[in-house]
């Protein structure tokens, strides 16, 4: 089944599939916006029934992920628990700061990075023959793209109802970089494992940095930021700033690709094992 997939596109859905299986750390972050909680863990608020049904869709990504790789065959099952088990125990802090407005926001961009990179593997695997692959890679992005809409219509009616409180959390946010969940992962061998995947999955062309210029692009005209009125002249500057933001990261992302497509057609970087995949390297 899994045979015609090239490794370095197994290295990414390895990543992807352990950034999915650290669920607990993300039902947590949930329950940490304040008013939008699940205080009881069985409490009947519309908020806690969207975290709980939430984490029970998510929840099948992981899962289904991990058969695929275990039936497989191809994987170093072992030290893939080893790096979810990490992953964990590591935790994650995106700054939401208790805030279900910079949750919303956060989640509303990550939804979005998820259902990207998810499609582009199913679209690489197609590509390659493996169709089970494709589909199921197509029915997790179909997932994420649900999440995406849901959390970005949550922030909608926050900026509806409070334009210049959001769009100060936004800026705020897009002043640091949106941080990955996987990004303290590590498999107890490599100490730079989350830099070589992500190096990996910007290679193979499943998430770049222009795929981080689009998404805030997309935000940025999902909410129609540019047509916001009856905000005063301190959330105005935000605005502009975040309304140029886009292109200022696409140019960016641009550059920094063009010179590393320069660089590594001058001299390849060797290509970097993975104990993921028994040492092959990707
Ligand atoms: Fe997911
Ligand atoms: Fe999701």
């Amino acid at each position: 089944m899994a045979a015609t997939v090239p490794d370095d596109l197994l290295v990414v859905l390895i990543g992807d599939m352990v950034t999915e299986e650290a669920l607990p750390t993300y039902q947590t972050l949930l329950n940490t916006f304040e008013g939008c909680d699940d205080p009881t863990g069985t409490s009947d608020s519309a908020w806690a029934r969207w975290s709980r049904g939430w984490t029970s869709e998510e929840n099948r990504h992981g899962d289904l992920l991990n058969k695929y790789l275990y039936l497989g065959g191809r994987c170093n099952m072992r030290s893939i628990e080893v790096t979810i088990q990490h992953l964990i125990t590591n935790g994650f802090n995106p700054q939401a700061k208790k805030d279900p407005y910079r949750g919303f926001v956060y989640t509303s961009f990550q939804e979005r990075a998820t259902k990207i990179s998810h499609g582009n593997v199913g679209k690489l695997a197609r590509q390659h023959g493996e169709k089970s692959l494709a589909r199921i890679c197509a029915q997790i992005a179909g997932d994420e793209g649900r999440h995406e809409k849901a959390y970005q219509k949550f922030s909608e009616e926050i900026l509806k109802r409070d334009p210049e409180g959001l769009i100060t959390v936004f800026a705020d946010m897009m002043r640091g970089m949106i941080s990955m969940p996987a990004e303290q992962m590590t498999d107890g061998v490599n100490p730079n494992l989350y830099l070589d995947f992500s190096e990996v999955a910007q290679r193979t062309g499943v998430y770049t940095a222009l795929d981080y210029a689009d998404i805030i692009e997309h935000l940025v005209k999902r909410w129609d930021l540019e047509n916001l009125e009856g905000i005063s002249g301190e959330a105005e500057k935000e605005r502009d700033y975040l309304c140029r933001l886009p292109d200022r990261y696409r140019k960016l992302a641009e550059r920094s690709m063009n010179k590393k497509k320069k660089a590594t057609e001058d001299s390849p970087p060797p290509a970097k094992a993975f104990e993921w995949i028994y040492g092959r390297a990707a």
